[in-house]
């Protein structure tokens, strides 16, 4: 039996990383500031090619770009470099940088838990042109597996020769990587979460990943390649393709981005590089939990890749009880022209709201835009999902404040119980003030004992990560109408508790506030 299938491992990681009132109190966790990690991985050995940022914009409006569930492939879409550099800076770019007495923090394109950026980025490729390279020069980007520098906006070449081939393999011939001429690789390093987070940073790899694809699928569709993600691959080959240390850093999902029918040649040998990387810190805690997690939610063959794929469970919901709210969403040609680029420039996280209202029409669009489908191994039939989600609306304009359930496939909104909940919301949230003072808290929770079953450990790693990436198109979605929004984490039980009957069995596994912000309100009455 593999230990995929052992699904115990799955939900004793679970409710060992659980948070409560009381959790929060009895296990303290005072930072260490002396010790924190650096925020970039660093090859100090490897000379950096500097990719090109003079970006030309898609045009494309985000809430198309975001609503977007896939491009089909129609033809070679082979990236060109600049086209690559693009993807990658509205991926995990930094975007923004804000100095602070003797620091720096260098802020990217997808939220983060902490602002601590644990998740890397790897790209591996066939030979790439430049737009501007004259025929028979040689490729802008020699083939090879390169991690992303976002420090300094660059590629280092980790290994040379296309490599394509191991990945195919590794992800058991699933079309979209057979025929992608450029393959990201997204990691999870653990301390670099870890030191503020301890073993709940195996969740955040899930949230921080999903944001960072959210980013990726529509900036790629914008620019019109086939984007997928696959979570679906024998663990040991990417990693040792990477050459990880895997008690640090262990690779979370593949991207396979553009089309091309040219087969791949066979890869060249896959020697250990044992590269030096600059350390994080001057100590690190092992949190083994999270080891024992990733190990039994790992992929050891084909047979399991293959049995991995699509089939996701049906969310069977019962039919709404009380009077619904149909979803009122802005037509497309109604909707603002904010490009996908203007809009994850001026993303951020809203630290405050200003508990003004929002109105029906702009959640609305939100939450349909942002469900109308994820392009992954894991979805099957397009359009399924493994989150449902719960809001607790607390300013919302032509919705009665109180607690709902959001039916995905219908698209309206039924209310669980009517009443004022901003102090709950508040409470769940961690007790932090942002849940209180936004407009909408949607509460993302999963059926995992179905999920698991059907998935075995490796389901966890995907209802954390689909939610992750519903939670950056929200982010998205958020920016493009000019409001703000935060991911947040939560009180796990009493999340499921708050919402049940209906989420009875169900466990929590994010949370965002949506609303307007604090800020952008005092700045526009400066004016
Ligand atoms: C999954 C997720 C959970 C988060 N949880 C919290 C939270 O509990 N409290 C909070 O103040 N901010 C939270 N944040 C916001 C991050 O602190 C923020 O993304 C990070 O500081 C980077 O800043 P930026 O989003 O403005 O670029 C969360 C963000 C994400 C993506």
């Amino acid at each position: 039996m593999s230990e995929n299938s052992l699904i115990d491992a799955a939900r004793q990681y679970h409710s060992g990383t659980k948070h409560s009132y009381l959790s929060v109190r009895l296990h303290p966790h005072a930072l260490d500031w002396e010790n924190k990690p650096l925020l970039f991985k660093i090859y100090p050995t490897m000379e950096v090619t500097r990719l090109p940022r003079d970006f030309q914009d898609t045009g494309k409006p985000a809430l198309s770009a975001i609503a977007a569930a896939g491009v089909e492939p129609k033809g070679e879409a082979v990236p060109d470099l600049e086209t690559l550099a693009q993807v990658l800076f509205f991926s995990a770019g930094v975007t923004k940088s804000r100095k602070h007495g003797e620091g720096e923090t260098f802020f990217r394109a997808a939220a983060c838990t902490g602002a601590l950026y644990e998740i890397e980025l790897y790209v591996v490729c066939s030979d790439l042109r430049s737009k501007i390279q004259l025929s028979g020069s040689p490729p802008a980007l020699p083939a090879g597996v390169y991690h992303f520098g976002a420090a300094e906006f660059g590629l280092r070449q980790l290994r040379a020769g296309d490599c394509r081939q191991a990945l195919i393999t590794a992800a058991g011939d699933d079309p979209a990587v057979a025929h992608a001429p450029v393959i990201i690789i997204c990691t999870g390093t653990y301390w670099r979460n870890a030191w503020k987070y301890r073993s709940r940073t195996y969740r955040h790899f899930g949230w921080d990943n999903g944001t960072i694809l959210a980013n990726c699928l529509a900036i790629s569709g914008a620019m019109g390649l086939p984007t997928r993600v696959i979570t679906g691959f024998i663990d040991p080959q990417v990693n040792t393709l990477l050459d990880l240390d895997t008690k640090r850093e262990v690779s979370f999902s593949i991207v396979p981005v553009g089309w091309t029918q040219l087969v791949p040649p066979s890869p060249p040998a896959i020697e250990p590089l044992a590269l030096p990387v600059v350390p994080y810190s001057a100590k690190e805690v092992d949190y083994a939990s999270m080891r024992k997690i990733h190990e039994a939610s790992s992929l050891d063959s084909v047979a399991e890749v293959i049995a991995w794929r699509g089939k996701t469970p049906g969310n069977e919901m019962a039919p709404a009880k009380e009077t619904t709210s149909a979803l009122l969403s802005l037509s497309d040609s109604r909707i603002p022209p904010d490009t996908i680029e203007q809009v994850i420039s001026r993303r951020g996280s809203t630290r405050q709201f200003s508990r003004d209202p929002i109105t029906m029409a702009e959640l609305s669009t939100m939450l349909d835009r942002a469900t109308r489908g994820i392009p992954a191994d894991f979805i099957d039939p397009p359009g399924s999902h493994l989150n449902d989600l719960y809001l607790i609306v607390n300013n919302v304009i032509g919705l009665a404040a109180g607690a709902y359930v959001y039916h995905w496939d219908e698209k309206f909104l039924e209310p669980l119980k009517r009443g004022e909940f901003r102090d709950k919301a508040g409470y769940l949230g961690l007790e932090q003030q942002i849940p209180a003072d936004a407009a909408v808290d949607i509460f993302f929770l999963a059926d995992l004992k179905k999920i698991l079953e059907r998935y075995g450990n490796r389901g966890y790693r995907a209802a954390q990560l689909e939610a992750g990436i519903l939670g950056g198109k929200l982010y998205l979605a958020a920016y493009a109408q000019k409001l703000g929004c935060s991911g947040l984490t939560f009180y796990d039980d009493d999340v499921a508790s708050f919402f049940s009957p209906h989420a009875r069995g169900k466990s929590a596994i994010f949370l965002i506030a949506l609303g307007r912000s604090a800020l952008r309100k005092s700045e526009s009455s400066r004016r």
